[in-house]
């Protein structure tokens, strides 16, 4: 069975809607952890929409699970994490203009750079994983790039769930995990999955930890909504 990192962006989102100091990722990451979460995941975008800096820091010092840092490829990125020794790093890909990550980074045309940039963290005890789509070529260069752990994009198995699709993506889902496993590499996942999708992938064997942000804050708010307006109702009168 897959163990769950929770993907707390949102919370910064909202925060930033603001730019204050509520909801605070930390005390989510908190939540999330007492609800049984087995590692916080948190991306840190260069344009910085959502988590900040400071979120990263104090979540490293505070959390009693595993940090995992997304987070782009990029000289200031590799600079914070060498500093801030996150547990983890999964390195995906970033455009500026995207609403969420759009697919999985292309590790074959990047190889060199990505060889390079992975050698100092990895050296510095930071687990590293690369977010890719669910490809041959893909998983083959991630171990050559020195990667322990891959993280397979969902997002297209996601969208053809419950089509004609499904079957042919949920297959390469699982033939792409045990021909990873078979090179040794450790395998996550994670884009789109949610309390409809999730169960098929989550009993794929040697799938190690699912990544679910967007549906889970989604959840949150429906079943958290009803005592907000009740608390702030009893206030009023
Ligand atoms: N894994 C990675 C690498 C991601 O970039 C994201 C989205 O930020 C997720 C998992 C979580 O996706 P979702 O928010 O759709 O659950």
């Amino acid at each position: 069975m897959a163990t769950l990192g929770v993907n707390i962006d949102h919370i910064a989102t909202i925060r930033q809607a603001r730019l204050g100091v509520e909801p605070d990722p930390v005390d989510a990451a908190f939540i999330c952890e007492r609800a049984g979460a087995d590692a916080i995941t948190v991306h840190l975008r260069e344009d910085r929409r959502h988590i900040q800096d400071r979120d990263v820091r104090i979540l490293k010092d505070t959390i009693k699970t595993r940090l995992n840092l997304e987070m782009a490829a990029t000289d200031e990125m590799q600079k914070i994490a060498l500093e801030i020794k996150p547990y983890s790093c999964t390195l995906v890909p970033e455009k500026r203009q995207e609403l969420t990550t759009e697919g999985g980074l292309d590790v074959v045309s990047n190889f060199e750079h990505l060889k390079k940039f992975i050698a100092p963290l990895v050296e510095n005890g930071i687990i590293i994983s690369l977010f890719i789509d669910p490809k041959k070529d893909q998983i083959q260069k991630s171990k050559e790039a020195g990667a322990q752990f891959i993280e397979f994009h969902t997002g297209k198995y996601a969208e053809v769930f419950n089509t004609p699709l499904e079957k042919e993506e949920f297959e390469n889902l699982k033939s792409s995990t045990a021909y990873a496993h078979s090179i040794g590499l450790r395998i996550n996942a994670g884009h789109g999955l949610n309390y409809n999708n999730v169960m098929p992938v989550a009993q794929i064997e040697h799938m190690e930890e699912l990544n679910i942000g967007h549906s889970i804050v989604s959840k949150a708010v429906m079943v958290g909504l009803e005592q907000a307006v009740r608390d702030m109702k009893s206030l009023i009168s």
